[in-house]
């Protein structure tokens, strides 16, 4: 059975996919920055190795573990709602460190394996926010479109050596830790201009009814992507997104 490696399984989206390709055969390697043995099935097919997409020592020795790999999952991240001019620095560093420096240090960690063995896939997770000109999300936005770019010209790149290469969009997703790992960046509520529009977008986020994406949705994108030849390359994962993709056009 072929592997994957997926990054970011401590909850939300890597977890559901982790579960997915489990119960599917697959070899799974479950990376989280903390290891949680008990969230996921126990089973022979399974490893979870400690891995922190911003730390290139953390990389290099769970990629030593892993042995070889068949497709990578980058779907470790994180957001931030905040107007531009109340970012702090530091998350702003932060998140391009993690969403784009991490996807591509993920990338350089294994895409020489991929080219000397002409084969494998990867997948890249980033948002359907990056269709839209949303406020209040505009660094995790840029954060997420570099991503796209990257992986747009990744695929080209790759080509020529048989590696195929995704991007799924999931949309918005309230049942997952996103809102709650988000919530520390948060600044701007205590600004009499910002302050109610920064509290509808929290509301709206967390909206349950109407179309959204489910965890099982970017399971199942990130499924196709792995596993049929002819998925195209960019998957929007829920029903949201599938929306916003097609007003995108
Ligand atoms: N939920 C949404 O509405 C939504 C929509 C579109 C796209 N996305 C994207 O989908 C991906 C998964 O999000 P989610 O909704 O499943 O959120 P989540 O439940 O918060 O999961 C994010 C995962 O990323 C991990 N992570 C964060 N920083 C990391 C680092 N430096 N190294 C390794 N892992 C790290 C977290 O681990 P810790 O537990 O250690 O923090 C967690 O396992 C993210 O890339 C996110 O940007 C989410």
């Amino acid at each position: 059975m072929p592997t994957v490696l997926i990054t970011g399984c401590s909850s939300g989206f890597g977890l559901e996919t982790a579960r997915h390709f489990l119960a599917k055969g697959w070899n799974v390697i479950a990376t989280m920055r903390q290891p949680k043995p008990d969230i996921l099935p126990a089973s022979d097919r399974l490893t979870i190795l400690p891995l922190d997409v911003t730390n290139h020592e953390s990389i290099a020795k769970a990629l030593a573990q892993a042995g070889d790999i068949d497709v990578l999952v980058n779907n470790a991240g994180f957001g931030a709602a905040v107007p531009i001019e109340l970012t702090e620095p530091e998350t702003a560093r932060q998140l391009f460190e993690t969403n784009t420096l991490g996807t591509l240090a993920m990338l350089q960690a294994v895409l020489p394996q991929f080219r000397a063995r002409r084969s494998g896939t990867i997948i890249n997770v980033t948002s359907t926010v990056t269709l839209k000109p949303l406020p209040l999300v505009s660094v995790y936005r840029a954060s997420k479109a570099a991503v796209n770019a990257l992986t747009e010209s990744l695929a080209v790149e790759m080509q020529p050596f048989g590696v195929r290469v995704h991007i799924v969009l999931p949309g918005r997703s309230p049942e997952t830790s996103f809102g709650n790992n988000a919530m520390p960046h948060l600044r701007g509520l205590d600004n009499p201009d910002y302050k109610s529009m920064i509290e509808g977008m929290i509301a709206n986020f967390r909206e349950e009814g109407g179309p959204v994406t489910h965890a099982s949705d970017v399971a199942e994108a990130v499924w196709q992507a792995a596993t049929d030849p002819a998925a195209p390359f960019r998957i929007a994962a829920g029903e949201d997104a599938v929306q916003w993709m097609a007003e995108a056009g």
